[in-house]
């Protein structure tokens, strides 16, 4: 039986799964809520027979949808809409991602789609991003050390299991009052450092799944 989490997600999910269109080239994000849409997404494929091509972000995204009898794609022609989760997002659409370490991809596909739909529950909705306090990165992994030497003051942790695309995922811990988008843009002049989970979104197409299964946008 569901929890109250996993059906937010669902909610949220299904009404993402509705804006899809028969010939669309769809990107599949990474998560549980992005899972949920997947999931909402391969009902219709079956039920009314939606002929789509999915793009996953990663092994896992792209299990789920085999799994759900969505064809998948490659990367290479545009998108017309992706739809993935979030870590915390916070009033102005600042949005940090990447707990799942897929960002590099998550951004690459939220970029080339014509839209850009994210799948959150309330509890991700915050006041501001110290309340997740973590930003990670994307890093070539010959870089790593030098990357956690130089953000030292941000107490760099490693993960132990690299990302799909082979980067090391370095997760940084945020002081609170923090100025995100600098510390992002200090990261990312680093040699070495691919991505970071910071991303601005369009408030409007934040779907926010409650538990009593309604869906609200953030805006
Ligand atoms: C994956 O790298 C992430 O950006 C996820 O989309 C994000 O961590 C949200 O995941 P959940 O929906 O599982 O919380």
């Amino acid at each position: 039986m569901a929890n109250d989490r996993e059906t937010a997600w669902a909610a949220a999910g299904g009404a993402c799964a509705q804006l899809i269109e028969d010939g669309m080239r769809v990107g599949l994000g990474t998560g549980r809520a992005a899972t949920a849409g997947i999931r909402a997404l391969g009902q219709r494929v079956r039920s009314e027979g939606l002929t789509i091509v999915g793009v996953p972000t990663s092994d896992a995204s792209a299990a789920v949808a085999t799994e759900e009898g969505i064809p998948l794609g490659a990367p290479g022609p545009a998108l017309d809409i992706a739809f993935d989760g979030a870590d915390a997002i916070d009033p102005a659409g600042l949005c940090v991602k990447g707990a799942g370490g897929a960002m590099v991809r998550e951004r690459v596909l939220a970029e080339g789609a014509g839209r850009f739909i994210v799948l959150v529950d309330e509890p991700k909705i915050v006041p501001t991003l110290d309340e997740w306090g973590i930003l990670p990165l994307a890093v070539v992994p010959f870089a790593a050390d030098a990357v956690s030497r130089s953000l030292a003051d941000l107490s760099p942790t490693r993960r132990p299991v690299d990302s799909d695309d082979g980067m090391a995922l370095i997760d940084l811990a945020l002081p609170a009052g923090s100025d995100w988008p600098a510390v992002a843009s200090r990261a990312r002049a680093l040699p070495g450092v691919l991505d970071h989970g910071l991303f601005r979104l369009v408030l409007a197409d934040v779907f926010i799944g409650r538990t009593d299964g309604s869906v609200t946008t953030a805006a």
